[in-house]
């Protein structure tokens, strides 16, 4: 067990790293970190994690906790105001008051539909964040950001345009619940943590590339080593800067291409968000190798690590270069109609690029099987 603190000012809280945690939910609550027990809790779950989400259940209801349950849908059109009704409802009928607590058990659709819900529900009341996929555990669920998608102009779906920050009173990751995670799911977890090796951490970058079966079969050592080196990146970054004024901007390397394309379709079915962030980190390296902030080792060492995992490095639909800058114009960073990146400095480091020349990112974009 390792209780990773995130010293936020004024608002502290932690991330603990516990397998079989939910088997002893409502003992973790007594005896850890930020977290206490409440007296009423709405434990909301991914309907695909109910197995896990009835640990938690009968734990808290043993200690007397008056629990009501409510299952959700984690698809993104179903990450919606519509969905936080539905929590803010549920919450209502339970009668939870600002004492009380929302649980989350799920992966990061689940995280950010809850968390928002808690961050508005009573002007905001505690939630604890069980995150159930491997994204989830090293990046969704910590940080506190929570939103929901809404419909761009253009009816395409815009990601994550409404929320809020609302810091979890604690964060259990239970790697127990990988254990039922598709293998799909799981590799597009590899994505974001190859993504925080590459933004502050080399030698986990490395161990990656070098464990990249074991990590992809859910191999239980590999993962354990993973866990606390690919969270540390996040709950560091965050501590510093909570509301992402700067630096935590670098968390999203490869998101501003990756938010482009994940809703695009394709003719095999619909990207993960991991594994659009894959692709999108390919495109960082080739605008980064084409502006020189990395060379072509570098530039390889990136992809093959992503392909070692099994993770995609092209857009297999049809879409234009035009259309995918166009999307990227809606991207949460951009200030004054102007683009900003997150590029690869070297591996192990990476820098917010304001403006970066259009050449070079269409080449990016060439390089992921985009055409004009
Ligand atoms: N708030 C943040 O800081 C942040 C960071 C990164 C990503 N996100 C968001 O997270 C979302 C992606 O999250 P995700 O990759 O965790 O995917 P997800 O929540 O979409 O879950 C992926 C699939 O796995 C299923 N699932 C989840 N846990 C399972 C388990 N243990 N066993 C069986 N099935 C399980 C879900 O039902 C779903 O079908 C995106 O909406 C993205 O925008 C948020």
């Amino acid at each position: 067990m390792i209780e990773i603190p995130v010293n936020i000012p004024g608002q502290p809280t932690s991330v603990l790293v516990y397998r079989g945690a939910l088997e002893s939910f409502a003992a973790v609550l007594k005896t850890h970190g930020t977290a206490t027990l409440p007296r009423r809790a709405l434990v909301c779950f991914d309907r695909n994690c109910a197995v896990h989400a009835n640990h938690a259940v009968r734990t808290l209801r043993a200690e007397g906790v008056a629990v009501s349950e409510f299952g959700l849908e984690a698809t993104e059109s179903a990450k919606s105001v519509r969905a936080v009704e539905t929590i803010w409802d549920a919450a209502l009928a339970a009668r939870l008051d600002r004492g009380d607590c929302l649980v989350a058990i799920g992966g990061g659709i689940i995280g950010d539909l809850v968390g928002f819900a808690a961050a508005t529900y009573l002007r905001g009341i505690r939630v604890i964040q069980v995150p159930t996929t491997l994204l989830a555990m090293v990046d969704a669920a910590i940080g506190g950001k929570t939103g929901v998608n809404r419909t761009l102009p253009d009816g395409g779906l815009g990601k994550n345009l409404v929320g809020a920050f609302w810091q979890p009173s604690i964060t259990i990751v239970d790697a127990n619940t990988l254990r039922t995670l598709g293998k799909r799911e799981l590799r597009a977890g590899l994505a974001e943590c190859v993504k925080h090796g590459l933004i502050a951490d080399l030698e986990l970058f490395h161990d990656i590339r070098k464990n990249a079966d074991a990590l992809s079969n859910n191999d239980t050592t590999a993962i354990d080593r993973l866990l606390p080196r690919a969270i540390l990146v996040k709950t560091a970054i965050v501590a510093r800067d909570p509301l992402e004024r700067g630096e935590r901007a670098k968390l999203n390397l490869g998101h501003t291409f990756g938010h482009a394309i994940e809703t695009l379709p394709l003719s095999s079915g619909n990207l993960l968000h991991g594994e659009a962030v894959a692709i999108g980190i390919c495109a960082a390296a080739t605008t980064a190798k084409s502006m020189e902030m990395i060379n072509a080792d570098e530039q390889t060492a990136i992809t093959n690590t992503l392909a070692s995992c099994g993770l995609p490095q092209r857009f297999e639909g049809t879409t234009t270069v035009d259309d995918v800058l166009r999307r990227m114009g809606f991207d949460k960073k951009n200030e004054g109609g102007k683009l900003k990146l997150i590029l690869p400095r070297g591996l192990g480091a990476c820098e917010i690029v304001s403006e970066p020349p259009e050449s070079a990112v269409r080449e990016g974009l060439r390089a992921i099987g985009i055409h004009s």
